[in-house]
């Protein structure tokens, strides 16, 4: 595992960036696995920027989101496949029909998940996967207790992941869905490589138990240890809890391999 602790969110961002860019350029068809949330946000930004720039096309590539809410109407403006677009595909050359989420509304959500387990499996795996890490060590919608071998499935959402996630619903807590359908951590383990992207003193407890603590489902995200290629990409008070934020930043500021891939 790779962690690079950056002066700000900002920075952040554009180090994610990077390394999606270097993906995308050495296959242009890639398979991007895509986020939610807010992190993420600024990262889509600057991809959108390279793009506009001539830079960077993501016009070959595919992507498949982590997870969707159970019950939201395509239509509804915090339904993730709706956010994706939003935060996402608007900004880059992406084509919108090449971009895939889990079907929240499905009358069998079970075959829905396999169905999207047989799809990403379809497109050749993901090549690239951006993500995001809940306040409760989640990943995707894995929350604590997921099995660490679990795949595409519905999960109950615990209260502190609807009580973050009110924010999106006006505040309105009874708004939040109960329940989503997540890949599971095994199916995210499989993506080829991984970037992480943690901001905010709020991480700092899970960025902590994912980097350093024991490998648990009481912290799902600490399943990424197993990863061989996963790259942790923080501030500084998301850095702020590690024990061994000097040789992190020491790692990274004297790296044999001047590239975002080295570790
Ligand atoms: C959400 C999403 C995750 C995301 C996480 C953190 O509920 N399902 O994919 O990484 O929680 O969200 P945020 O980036 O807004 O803190």
């Amino acid at each position: 595992m790779e962690v690079v602790i950056t002066k700000n969110r900002e920075a952040a961002s554009v180090i994610a960036a990077d390394i999606i860019e270097a993906v995308v350029l050495t296959t242009p068809h890639a398979v991007l696995g895509v986020a939610t949330g807010s992190t993420p946000v600024e990262t889509y930004r600057e991809l959108g920027r390279r793009v506009h720039a001539g830079r960077l096309s993501l016009a070959a590539t595919s992507a498949f989101m982590l997870d969707e809410y159970v019950g939201l109407a395509a239509h509804h403006a915090q339904a993730y496949r709706r956010v994706i677009d939003e935060i996402f595909v608007r900004l880059v050359d992406i084509d919108p029909s090449r971009v895939h989420g889990p079907d929240g509304m499905a009358a069998d959500l079970d075959l829905a998940c396999t169905a999207y387990e047989d799809a990403i499996c379809a497109a050749g795996g993901v090549d690239v996967q951006l993500l995001g890490v809940g306040t409760d060590g989640h990943i995707g919608f894995n929350e604590p207790s997921s099995s660490l071998a679990s795949r595409t499935r519905i999960k109950t959402l615990t209260a502190r992941t609807r009580q973050d996630n009110a924010r999106f619903f006006g505040g309105d807590l009874d708004a939040v869905p109960t329940h989503c359908l997540t890949q599971g951590v095994g199916t995210i383990l499989e993506a080829k490589s991984v970037v992480l992207l943690a901001t905010g003193q709020e991480k700092s407890e899970a960025v902590r138990q994912m980097v350093e603590g024991p490998i648990s489902a009481r912290w799902p995200a600490t399943a990424l240890q197993l990863h061989p290629a996963v790259t942790v990409v923080l501030d500084e008070p998301a850095a702020s809890r590690l024990d061994h934020i000097d040789y992190y930043r020491d790692t990274y500021a004297n790296r044999l391999l001047r590239s975002p891939r080295a570790r």
